[in-house]
């Protein structure tokens, strides 16, 4: 590849010897496309900029980016052609992610696919509509398909070449949240992200390696480093969830009144997710946590309240409100409190990929570090958590309010 950039390999003989390696066409044509000159690449990052090196290489991807602290409805998000990817596409950056992960929207028209591609970050993929195939290989000889359709999450394992195809009668769109703007902030370099050879064996071998999520499948969590007496979740280790919005969810009651979670550890990801759902006429516990969790509505509607400095929701100087229904996203900002609540008349159910660490910690970024840690442990008692009876009155009262909107009785005793 730095060959090919020095003007020493043309792009044919670039691809016949990627193909001898054991590339296929698609897949050499794929590298070309996403570092070659013309494409931003081989791209390395301008130096002494006021913006990333992330930031720059979303803005040399040539499709929108959307920015803000609150969409929503990624499902609406205007799109463009995408090169890379060879489907419609943009980029999303929330601002409470604070460059720990980004996301991305992608659409698939019926009959098409997406170019193939590999990469050294990791990726959560969730399907907003339609239905399609994933193939997933290190080597071509020994491809793996899955199928999917709305509400699936799954996650092709670090470096593993990927296709999605469409295989309904509508448009499918997935939106992802990834890894990448650490990983492109750290190395800035695009061919060493985008055009890798290492094998990450530890993550993905074999079809046997791609599980499908299960009652087998149930692991529990680990615990923070650091932090001690907080119950532990239940995680599901898999790489693939056929629907999060149907997936069993167990009690999880020191978050929030009936609440429910699933902790999930996709592909020996280092990033993680979780969905949780809560009933009608209950509001989640305030907390707190470092940045980054990008939180997906999936059902149900309501709204989440934010503040920052004081557990005292009035006395706040910095208060907003973000109503969600599905299809919603969001971050909390860094240690800023939040708190969810049921406005509808529907159980309200969330997924959310973060930093929360579970199988693997990872300090910097806060799973063992201050992000997520203490994020059931009362700020009486040094946590993060702002228990029902130590609450701002108003938390309630604006909640009463809004559920006499909709003539749902609060259930909160
Ligand atoms: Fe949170």
């Amino acid at each position: 590849m730095v060959r090919l950039f020095r003007g020493l390999l043309s792009q044919g003989r670039f691809s016949k010897r990627a193909r001898r390696m054991g590339f296929g066409r698609e897949s050499a044509e794929s590298i070309l496309d996403t570092v070659k000159p013309s494409n931003g690449a081989g791209f390395t990052a301008e130096p002494y900029s006021e913006k990333t090196p992330y930031r720059q290489w979303i803005e040399s991807d040539g499709i929108p980016i959307h920015i803000g602290y609150h969409i929503p409805d990624v499902r609406a998000l205007p799109l463009a052609p995408w090169a890379r990817l060879g489907v419609n596409g943009a980029h999303v950056v929330m601002e409470g992610a604070e460059g720990t992960d980004g996301a991305y929207v992608c659409e698939i028209p019926v009959g098409g696919r997406t170019k193939p591609q590999r990469y050294l970050f990791e990726e959560v993929l969730y399907v907003l509509d339609g239905e399609g195939e994933t193939t997933i290989w290190h080597d071509r000889t020994n491809k793996h398909s899955f199928r999917w359709s709305k509400g699936a999450l799954f996650s092709p394992p670090l470096n593993v070449w990927r296709e999605h195809a469409n295989r309904g009668d509508a448009p499918a769109k997935l939106v992802a949240v990834t890894d990448l703007p650490v990983v492109m902030d750290l190395f800035h370099n695009a061919s060493f992200i985008f055009d890798n050879d290492f094998v990450f064996t530890d993550r993905y071998g074999s079809e046997q390696d791609f599980s499908v999520c299960g009652p087998d499948r149930v692991r529990e969590k680990g615990r923070a480093p650091g932090v001690t007496g907080e119950g532990r979740g239940k995680v599901y280790e898999c790489s693939m969830i056929p629907d999060a919005r149907a997936l069993p969810l167990f009690a999880a009651e020191a978050r929030g009144r009936r609440n429910r979670t699933s902790e999930i550890q996709l592909a020996e990801n280092s990033l993680q997710c979780h969905v949780s759902e809560f009933p009608v006429g209950v509001y989640k516990r305030a907390h707190r946590h470092g940045p980054g969790s990008h939180v997906l509505v999936i059902g149900g509607r309501g709204y989440s309240l934010l503040w920052t400095d004081t557990p005292r929701f009035s006395e706040s100087a910095n208060q907003t409100r973000v109503d969600w229904g599905d299809g919603s996203l969001f971050v909390p900002p860094d240690r800023w409190f939040h708190q969810h609540f049921n406005g509808g008349e529907s159980p309200a159910r969330y997924m959310a990929v973060t930093w929360i660490g579970g199988k693997y910690f990872v300090e910097a970024l806060g799973g063992g570090g201050r992000t997520h840690r203490l994020g059931t442990k009362s700020v009486h008692h040094g946590g993060n958590m702002i228990d029902y009876p130590d609450e701002d009155p108003l938390i309630r009262e604006i909640f009463e309010q809004e559920l006499k909107k909709s003539g749902v009785k609060m259930d909160m005793a």
